[in-house]
């Protein structure tokens, strides 16, 4: 219909790409929006009742555009055909083998997004990567389009800042949104069209404009820069834990600092996610490929950091408990990367799990989004008798010799620890990977409590 004034489509229906076109069609009544995927699951899903991903807030919205300015489509031709502005979110995961596996980016699907834009355009068009792809992939992208399109095409760097859990939120009210493309009169004015886009609902001096490779670099360099802060806190958890001092107390004591700032220094089992690893293993794979090795083992600290804290959290619940975990039942409270998330992409629970798995212990784990399927295939199929999943905090707790609180949901802070403990084998164990209980009030009932960054004094720790 010709009542739309802009066409915009996007290739991958995953955690970018939908809540971000979801986003743009509420802003945007008059511009028609189509979410594509090669997944006719994922695609069925965003147009059912229950979405593919769990973010606060985006059913409603989506709820709201469906239908109207607002598509889900598996019919990626038509879309593309009919699009000025395509958005490519494809997955681009670390290569599992071949030159750089375990740390490059596969671009497979990005390519091939880009050879099918080309094949099938029949005039000029916008390609925006929004996929987290490593410095310089843009320009082979205008390549393949070049050599494969009678058609102008530019291609523009538009990285996705948004966390998951408060994606929703993210996208509306944004720090900064970034556009990056070719200092060309045709790139700028791609640029243009692209960043009005989002100007309509974020003050324009947050939404910058730079060129490619610094909007590419940008977005690497955000999320090191992050998990670096996570890692450097959790260096200094387990320097508390030998020395008195309390890890949260240093870390507000940091934060005041107005040049430290007091955000992302929240002590934890792990950083997990699917971008901080990948995003900083594509910088060392970057650094090193460009001759910077000093500079590529700078930042692959970060992660080795990260391994360490993971697993000597594992150790510490072994060794606390008599050195033996070997048949003892222990209850995990949350499995997915975060709160507010079912998404289990790189969650420390899955390496802390392996470990108690491979001590001989009996996990019941319970996370209030988590599916069992995910967890199974997390895991390798574990037998049921060695890893069962509950609907139910009490349930999973019961019988317990410990509880592992790996995932930061705000409804494990309430629950009445009393009537757990009632339920538990003794001595009780509490280890809170993620320090949001109530550590005295856990002691005065009768556990024994670990946590990040916080002395051991008051409990029997076996030499
Ligand atoms: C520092 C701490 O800032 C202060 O809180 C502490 O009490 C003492 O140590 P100072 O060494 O006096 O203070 O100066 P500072 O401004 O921190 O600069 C230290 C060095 O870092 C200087 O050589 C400065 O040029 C350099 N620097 C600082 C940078 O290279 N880049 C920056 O962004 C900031
Ligand atoms: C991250 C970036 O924040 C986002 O800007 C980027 O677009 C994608 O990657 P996300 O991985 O969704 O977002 O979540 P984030 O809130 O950054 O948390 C990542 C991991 O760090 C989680 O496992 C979280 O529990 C952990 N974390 C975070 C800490 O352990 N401590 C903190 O202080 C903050
Ligand atoms: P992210 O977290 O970056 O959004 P996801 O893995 O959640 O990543 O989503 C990426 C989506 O892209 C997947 O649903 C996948 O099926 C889809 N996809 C991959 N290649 C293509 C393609 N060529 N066209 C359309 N969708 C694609």
């Amino acid at each position: 219909s010709t009542e739309f004034t802009c066409r915009i489509c996007c290739l991958g229906a995953g955690y970018v790409g939908g809540p971000t076109m979801t986003v743009i069609a509420k802003m945007c009544p008059d511009i028609k929006v189509t979410v594509c995927d090669l997944s006719e699951r994922r695609i069925a899903a965003w147009n059912s009742k229950s979405l593919p991903i769990y973010e606060p807030g985006l059913q409603e919205i989506v709820e709201g555009a469906r239908g109207k300015n607002l598509f889900f489509s598996t019919d990626i031709d038509a879309a593309v055909r009919e699009a000025d502005i395509i958005f490519v979110s494809v997955n681009t995961p670390t290569k599992k083998s071949g030159i750089g596996a375990g740390q490059a980016a596969d671009l497979q699907y990005w390519e091939l997004a880009g050879r099918h834009i080309a094949s099938i355009a029949e005039g000029p068009k916008i390609i925006v990567e929004k996929s987290t792809v490593p410095v310089k992939t843009a320009a082979a992208m205008a390549r393949v389009l070049e050599s494969n399109s009678k058609f102008a095409f530019e291609v523009l760097s538009n990285p996705e800042f948004l966390a998951e859990g408060t994606a929703v939120e993210d996208l509306l009210r944004p720090d900064r949104v970034l556009v990056g493309g070719e200092q060309t009169p045709a790139g700028l004015a791609a640029i243009d069209k692209l960043a009005n886009i989002y100007r309509r609902w974020v003050p324009t001096e947050k939404v910058l404009t730079t060129n490619l490779w610094s909007a590419e670099l940008s977005k690497l360099t955000a999320n090191a820069f992050l998990a670096q802060r996570i890692s450097s806190i959790n260096s200094i958890s387990a320097l508390c834990e030998n020395t008195g001092a309390d890890v949260d107390e240093v870390a507000h004591a940091i934060g005041v600092d107005s040049r430290i700032g007091p955000k992302f220094l929240r002590a934890s089992v792990g950083f997990g996610g699917s971008c901080f690893q990948k995003d900083i293993l594509n910088l060392v794979y970057l650094c090193r490929s460009f001759g910077l090795p000093e500079v590529a083992n700078y930042w692959e600290a970060v992660i080795t950091m990260n391994n360490w804290q993971k697993q000597r959290f594992a150790e510490k619940m072994v060794s606390a408990m008599f050195n033996t975990v070997s048949g003892k039942k222990i209850a995990v409270l949350g499995f997915a990367f975060k709160k507010d998330t079912g998404d289990t992409r790189e969650t420390p629970a899955i390496h802390v799990c392996e470990q108690m798995i491979k001590e001989g212990a009996a996990l019941s784990i319970y996370d209030p989004k988590v599916t069992v399927e995910q967890m199974n295939y997390d895991l390798g199929s574990p037998s049921p008798d060695k890893v069962c999943m509950e609907q139910d905090a009490y349930v999973a707790c019961a019988g317990a010799h410990a509880i592992a609180v790996l995932t930061e949901w705000d409804e494990f802070k309430t629950l009445d620890y009393s009537r757990i403990y009632t339920s538990m084998v003794k001595p009780c164990f509490v280890f809170d990977g993620r320090n949001i209980l109530d550590h005295a009030k856990l002691r005065q009932i009768g556990f024994q409590v670990f946590a990040i960054g916080k002395s051991f004094s008051n409990e029997t720790v076996l030499d």
